[in-house]
């Protein structure tokens, strides 16, 4: 019998959906950890069963070859399983799966942020109905216990806003770019090689993890179910080395940011409504912002709360161990029964999205980094300032290099506060002008 959320059972029975890093990082802890984990907890955690591809392949764990299965079915409706870890990734067929098992009164862990983060409200549901549980620690910020902190740590507090650098491997990318000039290319495959990135990098590069990872530390915080397709999303593909070094000479550095941040309505001047702003994109931030100096893999949250002002969670976000630890530790919640006793209380849906309807993107507030390549001739800054003018957007501060040998010149430009669409109309009619040569970049600034 499942004995989910049973009171101290001596003996815990996991099956494991899939094998790969996060699932070998938990297993290696589960089976090697000094002191060994029942000595610490007085539980026996076990694994008695792991589904993957190929159960005959040679791997780097003491588990006996008969605990390999390729039948995940039979591995969720096996009786004498208590918790079903799943780390395949990828919506099907983790979704069904895990329904499954929460039908069947197993508790859950998983470390699947894409499937919480589109299916998140069915699964708490079932689990829910199940007087089950979910665990989700892994899922956002590898192996920094984030979802803990926000869930009870900061339960005191109305949190304002969040800003995170929740992707290892796009902050491994821009860290190799600004540090060592290596080429966006290369710096992804080292990502790669080391574990950090999805099965599909994409995911990684062009900020749908990010977005992913978001959307669960927004659930918690603000109490209610947001979906990825609500986030505004935008990733590092187009970000290069140029604007990285002008953004340096500005003062900032630019980071892939995870942003959630309430904002009260009629609280600016142009009528704005109130909501939360979900975004995830290149961002610059001053270099003294505390999120600046997180490098290479390296994750960070930084949550404003009300009572507590800001806190700041820093450490591993990808990799074999740092992830695993995660997963063992909601194994081991489970294990004690605390994962049901906080599951079941959590307000998921408590807060009814009337009252916090996301921002549409082009309602967005923000300062603007642009960069404009124009033709070294008299007028052409005036004339730029002139349409940024007319649309409202200020100018903050400007940088204009020397021409290169093709008599062309990057004007750099920072704007004060400004709604995304009069900036975006006011740039369309600038690089519509004659002297001005190909697209912008243009990247937000948070201060
Ligand atoms: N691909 C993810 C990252 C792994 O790079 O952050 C952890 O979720």
């Amino acid at each position: 019998m499942a004995t989910n959320g049973s009171p101290s059972p001596r003996t815990f029975r996991v099956g494991m959906l899939g094998c790969g890093i996060v699932g070998t990082g938990a297993a290696k802890l589960i089976l090697n950890a000094q002191p060994p984990l029942r000595d610490k907890t007085g539980i026996d955690v076990q694994i008695t069963r792991v589904a993957v591809r190929d159960a005959r392949k040679a791997r780097d764990l003491p588990l006996k070859p008969a605990v390999f299965t390729t039948d995940c079915e039979a591995l969720v409706r096996d009786p004498e399983i208590d918790i079903v870890v799943e780390v395949i990734g990828g919506i099907e067929p983790a979704r069904t799966l895990l329904l499954e098992a929460l039908k069947r009164g197993k508790a859950v862990v998983t470390a699947n942020k894409a499937l919480l983060a589109t299916h998140g409200k069915e699964l708490f549901e079932a689990a829910l109905a199940a007087h089950s549980s979910i665990g989700f620690e892994a899922s956002v910020c590898g192996g920094i216990p984030v979802i803990g902190a926000i869930r009870d740590g900061l339960v005191a507090n109305r949190v304002e806003s969040i800003h995170g650098i929740l992707n290892g491997t796009t902050n491994y990318i821009l860290t190799r770019m600004v540090e060592n000039g290596a080429p966006y290319a290369e710096a992804l495959k080292e990502a790669q090689e080391k574990g950090f990135a999805e099965a599909d990098p994409t995911l990684d590069v062009n900020g749908t993890d990010a977005a992913h990872k978001l959307v669960l530390l927004s659930d918690l915080a603000f109490h209610s179910t947001f979906n990825f397709k609500e986030v505004h999303v935008e990733g590092i593909e187009n970000v290069q080395a140029d604007d990285v070094r002008y953004a340096a000479q500005l003062g900032y550095a630019l980071k892939l940011l995870a942003i959630a941040k309430r904002r009260n309505p009629g609280a600016d001047p142009d009528e704005v409504p109130g909501g939360l702003e979900m975004r995830v994109h290149p961002t610059l931030i001053p270099q003294n912002h505390p999120l600046a100096n997180v490098r290479a893999e390296n994750n960070a949250v930084l949550v404003q709360g009300d009572a507590v002002g800001e806190v700041m969670f820093y450490g591993r976000g990808a990799g074999m161990l740092p992830t695993g630890s995660a997963i063992v530790a909601d194994i081991m919640d489970a294990a004690r029964g605390s994962a049901r006793q906080t599951f079941t209380k959590l307000q998921f849906f408590q807060n009814p999205r009337a009252d916090l309807p996301v921002i549409p993107a082009d309602k967005v507030r923000s300062r603007y980094y642009v960069r404009f390549t124009v033709k070294d001739q008299p007028g052409v800054m005036g004339k730029v300032a002139t349409v940024l003018g007319e649309h409202g957007v200020s100018i903050a501060s400007v940088i204009q290099k020397e021409p290169d040998a093709s008599g062309t010149v990057p004007i750099v430009m920072l704007t004060h506060l400004t709604i995304e669409d009069r900036f975006r109309e006011a740039r369309k009619k600038i690089e519509a002008l004659s002297f001005v040569h190909g697209g912008s970049a243009v990247f937000r600034v948070e201060d």
